[in-house]
């Protein structure tokens, strides 16, 4: 598959790039493609040096990659997604796009600040085509802990979204990472369940001494 990781170069997109790129494609967008192409030749060299096998990791501009990608995954911050998106919104076709934004503000502690529609998935959804499949996962996955690609991440992952293949298709991308465990959490409606998990996670971490933590359900 050829996966296009909008927001590649920053935390949690360097983790995905890194794990999916034994098996998929990657395509590693930014704004900017000297940043792209830099980080993609990190990557590559970083699985190459611990002995990985990498199909490809290709720099690409954000907008050059999406038309070409099967599954693009938004790994960009709340602040920036809804303007990035509508710029980018001629280059969608029908691909399955994967949103693990949350969005939070942080006053005392961390608090989530849904917009109007319920949940950032609910309107990257509205803004994107009809025929885009939104599907809503990882937004409880450390990024830290999945760059780390000798750690098997012992974490549930709750998968939401409204088509069924779609949804499919990004539980078999999280079962592709070890230890991770996908779990069908329903249509896109229940997606502000999920991101909303993400700031309590945060606050519980810095309350109680800990770090990255993610959730299992037992
Ligand atoms: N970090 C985590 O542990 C974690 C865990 C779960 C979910 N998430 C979610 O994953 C998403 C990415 O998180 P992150 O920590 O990886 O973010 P980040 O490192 O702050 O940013 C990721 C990339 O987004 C692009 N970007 C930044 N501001 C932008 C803007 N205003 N408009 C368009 N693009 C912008 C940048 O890429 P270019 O400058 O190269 O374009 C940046 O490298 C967020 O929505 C977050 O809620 C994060």
């Amino acid at each position: 598959m050829k996966i296009a990781i909008l927001g590649g170069t920053g935390s949690i997109g360097e983790g995905f790039a890194l794990r999916w790129a034994e098996k998929h494609e990657i395509l590693l967008c930014s704004r900017e493609i000297d940043k792209a192409v830099s980080s993609a030749g990190k990557y590559t060299e970083a699985l190459l040096n611990k002995g990985f096998f990498c199909c490809g990791i290709t720099g690409c501009k954000n907008e050059t990659a999406i038309n070409d990608a099967d599954v693009v995954v938004l790994s960009v911050p709340y602040r920036g997604v809804v303007t990035l998106l509508k710029d980018l919104r001629p280059y969608f076709r029908d691909q399955i796009v994967i949103s693990l934004v949350v969005p939070m503000k942080k006053n005392k502690w961390f608090e989530y600040t849904p917009p109007k529609q319920g949940s950032a998935a609910l309107e990257i959804q509205e803004i994107l085509p009809e025929t885009v499949k939104v599907v809503s996962a990882y937004h409880n996955v450390s990024a830290k802990k999945l760059a780390a690609l000798e750690l098997s991440l012992d974490y549930d992952v709750v998968v939401c979204g409204d088509d069924d293949r779609a949804k499919r298709t990004v539980m078999e991308l999280t079962r592709e990472i070890k230890s991770l465990r996908p779990l069908d959490g329903g249509g896109l409606a229940s997606s502000y369940m999920i991101e909303s998990l993400t700031p309590f996670l945060i606050n519980l971490a810095l309350r109680n001494g800990l770090s990255n933590l993610g959730v299992k359900f037992v």
